[in-house]
């Protein structure tokens, strides 16, 4: 949520900024802006909308200025207007802050200045930064003495950036809780909340840690701690990849873009680990707590939204093939619960951006446990994947829909290549799945073929305001993320049950007006799920199905009826996953819904 982008140099720092900020849209992307120092005098350019309109905006101004932040917005604080937009500065418009985060005590702190004879003209929390620092400015010696008073006030989370037009030569940067990279140039150095945004002037980077504090000119980077500060100062990694930003090429959509990587998604996170010819698993990242694995009796996976999905995917699989009793929760629900965590749980957290604020407080809530602290996470670098002490990439190339569809189904291949790992070759099911992974991407792209017919039945459904989703074992968590796709994609209100359920409660919603999406392929269960769409069906509420091909029982029974190819339980789950990626998003384009950017989300979540 909210990106950031700095930069100091001797190149226009506007053009660079601008285009960082287009690479950290997927974080935010209702308003934006930069302010940079010129000739001892700051300028402030703020729009409301994509970064686009800011960029021709920018185009328009004679801007050469070395010293320039930016800001893309997911409101928080004020609803998104350009008043609320970042850039935020100080009465005299002399200091300028980008902020992402939530500054918890902004209330306090604003009574506080504006009984100082301080004025607020937006409704943000980030405000309160700028005129701080004017504030402690006045009665302290130094611009870094103001920044690090104002920053002991400041309750919350968050990466600040602010420059002043005292200082034109200089970023001032801290961090809590919120990412924030350094770039290390020659004569010029940059800051990012993501190094995706900088990657293409600079591969050496420093990552902030909580509690840094950073004073950034031309030529030097320095690096303090304020909590610790006999702290050594941070080593300039190097990136070792290279983040090449997804093109649409002939896709309408990212997200059908990415839908359609599927087979390709499945491939990478299963290359060269699963070794069917050799009936191995082989996880390099988690070679390292071999040992540490073997003492492990109980899993706790954390995660948020189609990640807590994936996970809870992944605790049928471990639980049935290796044996380890795994519960999943939603982190923002596990930071805050008092549970007895035993040094032989392993937590295992989940995320596609690796940068979600619920889901590393969970890690850090275990930091003083002794626990061990896994990771399954598609972006290289993140935060996340920084925390742990080791894990499993999911290898699925760049996401920028919102929406996730390709990473949930890396995870689910990754999450069983893990349940195969801890079973230590002992299931029976271990050849039989690795020899069935081998076909999944091309079961995969049999069901991308299917795309005409399944719009075809998206448009029939598209006037329906309500949808339950229904499945039963592996098809369950299916089931939840096929309604969670609608809903964020359609806007149509859409809940994910397990079959058995339905006699417990929602049954009584269903009419003709209210249409089931019912997960029926092959299965030991498929005759119990029969049972509960006969039971909607009594009651006249419209069925669409996913059945295994040739299966004639299930397109009798219901309305419509959308076929996979035969595969086993443990892979089920990525098949009917893709069909109701596609159906999710047939309904919404069909409705005229912007699903590459939906309405109030953003790509990654880095505030609880
Ligand atoms: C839904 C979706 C979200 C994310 C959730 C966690 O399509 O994308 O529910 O899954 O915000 O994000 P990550 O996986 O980045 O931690």
């Amino acid at each position: 949520m909210c990106g950031i982008v700095g930069y100091i140099g001797n190149k226009p720092g506007s053009d660079i900024v601008v285009k960082g900020l287009e690479a950290l849209e997927y974080r935010g992307y209702d308003s934006a802006g930069i302010a940079v120092i010129e000739n001892g005098h700051g300028t402030v350019i703020k729009q409301v909308g994509r970064v686009a309109g800011l960029i021709e905006e920018v185009n328009q101004q004679e801007l050469n200025a070395s010293l320039a932040i930016g800001h893309t917005r997911w409101a928080t604080h004020g609803a998104p207007t350009i008043a609320n937009a970042h850039p935020q500065t100080n009465n005299a418009r002399s200091i300028f802050v980008v902020h992402n985060g939530i500054i918890e005590n902004f209330s306090y702190l604003r009574e506080r200045l504006q009984a100082a004879g301080y004025n607020f003209t937006s409704q943000t929390d980030t405000e309160v930064i700028p005129n701080l620092i004017d504030f402690y400015l006045k009665q302290l010696p130094s611009f870094e003495a103001a920044f690090k008073a104002a920053l002991q006030d400041v309750r919350g989370a968050y990466s600040i950036v602010a420059i002043s037009t005292d200082e034109p030569d200089t970023l001032f940067a801290a961090r809590l809780s919120s990412p924030l990279v350094i770039g290390v140039g020659e004569g010029e150095n940059f800051l990012a909340s993501d190094p995706a945004a900088i990657m293409e002037h600079t591969k050496k980077v420093i990552y902030l840690e909580d509690y840094d504090m950073a004073i950034i000119t031309r030529d030097k980077v320095h690096v303090l701690n304020l909590k610790d500060e006999k702290r050594p100062e941070p080593k300039v990694e190097l990136l070792d990849y290279d983040n090449e930003q997804a093109q649409l090429g002939e896709y309408p959509t990212f997200m059908l873009k990415e839908i359609y990587e599927a087979p390709a998604a499945i491939r990478s996170a299963m290359l060269g680990r699963a070794l069917a010819d050799r009936h191995l698993v082989k996880l390099g990242g988690l070679e390292s707590v071999l040992g540490q694995l073997k003492y492990i009796d109980r899993i706790v996976i954390v995660a948020m939204g189609t990640s807590c999905y994936a996970g809870l995917v992944g605790e049928y699989l471990i639980e049935e093939l290796a044996g380890i009793p795994v519960e999943v929760q939603l982190a923002s629900e596990f930071n805050y619960r008092k549970e007895p965590f035993s040094r032989s749980t392993a937590l295992l957290a989940i995320s596609q951006s690796g940068e979600t604020a619920d889901t590393i407080t969970a890690l850090k809530k275990v930091e003083d446990y002794g626990v061990l602290r896994l990771g399954i996470v598609n972006v290289v670098g993140s935060t996340i994947a920084r925390m742990t002490d080791a894990g499993v990439y999911c290898h699925a190339g760049q996401e920028k829909a919102v929406a996730s569809t390709k990473a949930f189904l890396a995870q689910v291949t990754v999450l069983l290549l893990i349940a195969l790992h801890l079973s230590d070759g002992k299931t029976k099911r271990f050849v039989p799945i690795l020899d069935e992974l081998d076909t999944l991407p091309a079961k995969a792209q049999k069901v991308l073929d299917q795309a005409e017919e399944i719009k075809r039945i998206a448009e029939k459904y598209k006037g329906y305001r309500d949808f339950l989703f229904i499945g039963r074992h592996l098809g369950f968590p299916a089931a939840l993320e096929g309604a969670i796709k609608l809903k964020e994609t359609a806007y149509v209100h859409a809940e994910g049950y397990a079959a058995g359920e339905m006699k417990h409660g929602p049954l009584a919603m269903i009419d003709k007006d209210f249409p089931t999406f019912a997960i029926a392929n092959d299965s030991p269960l498929l005759d119990k799920t029969l049972s509960n769409i006969q039971e909607i069906r009594a009651r006249g509420g419209p069925v669409v199905a996913i059945a295994t091909e040739g299966n004639k029982e299930v397109k009798d029974l219901c309305d419509d009826v959308i076929f996979i190819p035969k595969t086993i339980p443990e892979t089920s789950t990525i098949l009917q996953v893709i069909v109701m990626q596609l159906f999710a998003y047939y309904i919404a384009t069909s409705l005229g819904m912007d699903v590459d950017r939906p309405r109030n989300l953003a790509k990654s979540v880095t505030v609880e």
